[in-house]
């Protein structure tokens, strides 16, 4: 068989902007630095992105790069320096209730002395949803993650990844329009690795969800995204944004033997060298 030809990639050297119909969230000119005692710490210097309606976009960066910090102030938990954040037309101000966010430590997001579906509801009380909805969203958004048969157990019960689907329960219960993800599989199992992501994208697609996801994993940003938004190192600015285009059905075996995969995976894994070495888009050119 002859080797597919490869078309060239699709890829940009910042932030990708949109037409105002297809846009839910924008990042404009956002920059934070940290007032400390030891002196200011410059994380995030101008980023300025979009993210679409229905779209997962994936984010990588070096360790440091200000991932987090970005999440932060697209969630109203941080107050950017300058710049903003625009969800549906509206300023970020604090935290939105159109967003939610699933952290890397769910061992430490989810309280253990509260039953998995008294954990999912919480948040929903907090907002004073009425008891007899309440109780409909968490049954439906523990279905969604394949938890049904568990509301009554503790999270401690549990397996890393059935607590991680709990987190995710929990932020999909709220009914966000925006879900931000940072790392959140970081410390499962390979083989829960794949079945998570999988259900990230089942729950995004029956959702119309937008995803924001933060991975440290390469090919798990090819995999997943419909998109990879490459960040530079700190003072941190957009180095790349590139368009997955592979076929919109992701399967574990399927997908990841593409040679398009192949072809993605290597390209993200260069930038990312790149920016751990220094390169910078706004930098010196290259002699
Ligand atoms: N509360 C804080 N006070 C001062 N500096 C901070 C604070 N939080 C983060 N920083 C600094 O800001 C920079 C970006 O940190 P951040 O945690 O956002 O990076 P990250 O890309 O999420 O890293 P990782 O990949 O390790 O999770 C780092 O230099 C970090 O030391
Ligand atoms: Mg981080």
């Amino acid at each position: 068989m002859l080797p597919e030809t490869s078309s060239p990639l699709q890829t940009v050297s910042h932030g990708r902007t949109l037409p105002a119909e297809q846009t839910l969230l924008s990042v404009r000119g956002l920059k934070k630095v940290y007032r400390t005692d030891g002196g200011d710490v410059e994380a995030v210097r101008d980023l300025t992105f979009d993210l679409g309606k229905n779209e997962l976009t994936c984010l990588v960066g070096p360790s440091g790069s200000g991932k987090t910090t970005l999440l932060k102030c697209i969630a109203g938990l941080l107050e950017p320096t300058s710049g903003e954040v625009i969800l549906d037309g509206k300023r970020v101000i604090a935290p939105p209730k159109k967003m939610a966010v699933v952290f890397q430590e769910y061992g430490r997001s989810l309280f253990p002395w509260l039953r998995v579906a008294d954990n999912v509801e919480l948040p929903l009380k907090n907002a004073g949803v009425p008891k007899a909805e309440r109780k409909a969203l968490v049954e439906e958004a523990l279905a969604n993650v394949g938890l049904a048969d568990v509301p009554r157990s503790y999270p401690w019960q549990l397996s890393g990844g059935m607590q991680q689907r709990v987190a995710i329960a929990r932020a999909i219960a709220y009914q966000p329009e925006v879900l931000l993800m940072d790392e959140p599989f970081a410390a499962v199992d390979a083989q829960t690795r794949a079945d998570l992501e999988d259900l990230v994208r089942g729950v995004r697609e029956r959702l119309g969800l937008s995803v924001l996801f933060v991975t440290h994993d390469i090919e798990e940003s090819v995999y997943l995204g419909e998109r990879v938004i490459m960040l530079s190192s700190s003072p941190t600015v957009v180095q790349e944004d590139l368009i997955v285009d592979l076929p919109p059905q992701r399967d574990q075996l399927e997908t990841r033997s593409m040679q398009r995969f192949t072809e993605l995976r290597h390209h993200v894994y260069e930038q990312i060298q790149r920016a751990k070495k220094g390169y910078r888009p706004d930098g010196p050119a290259p002699k």
